[in-house]
């Protein structure tokens, strides 16, 4: 292992072609997409490169190595029992939550309850399923919950499926165990599929408690598929490979009916990138030690420079989901952090109704990073605040 320091932006700048440091000019701050600025582990890139140096660059036919790999850092992780026959590919986390919709609800308008405040895509695959979203707001009283009245109130009205994201994101929330369990137990009584996409479990940070949704799905009798990768903890969505998961066996036969094309579309790369990935625990610890200090950063610098924006807590990931409703930045501070503050955070409007007035920052990246991210943001808070009193 060795995790350490980002590269100088300038550097990141010159270097990476991604979305991160594509979409906006170099004077805009970027802790905006969920990519890292941090170096991939050297062991991931040895097995690439072993990879590419056996022109082993052909398709894959089934999870192969991935599999037990999976059902490894699953039970270490958290003690569940991952059967390996029950692991599928899929080119990424979305294509994946999408087939495996595709296959378990009805072919025109099925119903998928979604949890918002949620990541935007998932409004997109429910389309690309061509479903109906249901929208079952979290509870942001009780520190972001699952709202089970709500969920129970759309089931008994005929949904057909729950994508569940669990780590949260952006709120960054691990779902409780009990949470869950009555989750499960709606999803079995009313006879509804639960995705469950866990793409953060891995980031869950030291303390918090990660509960994988799918043993307690098993042991309620529901059905249900969880969706994964490496690519969220070890930066390598680029590589474009995941899995899924069935949880029982009425799942497991249902995956049997995925297309037989979905393995040969994930690349081979990704598949040996994930491997290598599940065993570089030390590298990961080592970003989590990171990523806590970042979160306590943030906090504090807020604080100081700008307390009227507050921090939601996370539990996982590296994703932080910032309340900015009593700065007077409206419903969406992000448009104007970047117009003015020129510093690009992911607006919180994508995420559904719930996400007026928030914004999410990304705190994968050096401590300076963070401390530039929010003077750039208490300058901008500042002269809303200044524009306020002029008016007054
Ligand atoms: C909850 C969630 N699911 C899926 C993804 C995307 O994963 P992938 O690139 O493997 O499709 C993200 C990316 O940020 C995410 O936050």
């Amino acid at each position: 292992m060795s995790f350490g320091p980002a590269r100088p932006l300038e550097q990141l700048f010159a270097t990476r072609s991604s979305i991160k440091w594509r979409r906006y000019p170099a004077d805009v701050l970027p802790v905006f997409v969920a990519e890292m600025d941090f170096d991939v582990d050297p062991a991931i890139l040895d097995r690439v490169g072993e990879t590419l140096r056996n022109s082993d660059t052909g398709y894959l036919d089934s999870a192969g190595p991935l599999a037990p790999a999976f059902a490894r850092f699953a039970r270490d992780s958290w003690g569940w029992e991952v059967v390996p026959e029950r692991v599928h590919l899929a080119t990424d986390v979305t294509v994946g939550v999408v087939e495996a919709l595709r296959l378990a609800i009805p072919e025109v308008a099925g119903r998928v309850v979604l949890t918002p405040p949620v990541y935007p895509p998932f409004f997109e695959m429910v389309e690309e399923a061509d479903a109906v979203a249901v929208t079952v707001p979290l509870i942001e009283e009780s520190g972001w919950a699952l709202d089970l009245a709500g969920i129970e109130r759309a089931f008994a009205d005929g949904a057909d499926a729950l994508l569940l994201c669990n780590p949260q994101n952006p709120t960054g929330r691990c779902h409780s165990r009990g949470a869950l369990e009555a989750l499960a137990a709606l999803a079995a009584r009313y006879g509804v599929f639960v995705v469950s996409d866990e793409v953060h479990a891995p980031l869950a940070h030291p303390g918090a408690v990660f509960t994988p949704f799918a043993p307690v799905a098993a042991a309620a009798g529901a059905r249900s598929v969880t969706v994964t990768s490496a690519s969220k903890a070890w930066n390598l969505a680029g590589l474009k490979c995941a899995v899924i998961v069935a949880a029982d066996d009425w799942s497991a036969r249902l995956l049997t009916r995925l297309p037989e094309e979905l393995a040969a579309r994930t690349s081979i790369l990704g598949l040996h990138a994930n491997v290598a990935a599940l065993s570089c625990v030390k590298w990961r610890d080592s970003l989590l030690d990171l990523l806590v200090d970042n979160v306590r950063l943030l906090e504090a610098e807020l604080a100081v420079h700008a307390p009227e924006v507050r921090v939601v807590q996370p539990d996982a990931g590296y994703l932080v989901w910032l309340d900015f409703r009593a700065t007077g930045l409206g419903d969406d501070p992000a448009r104007v952090l970047i117009d003015e503050g020129r510093v690009a955070l992911n607006s919180g409007v994508p995420f559904g109704e719930p996400g007026r007035g928030f914004a999410r920052i990304n705190l994968a990246c050096n401590p300076e990073t963070v401390v530039e991210a929010v003077r750039r943001i208490a300058a901008t808070v500042a002269a809303a605040r200044g524009r306020v009193l002029l008016a007054g």
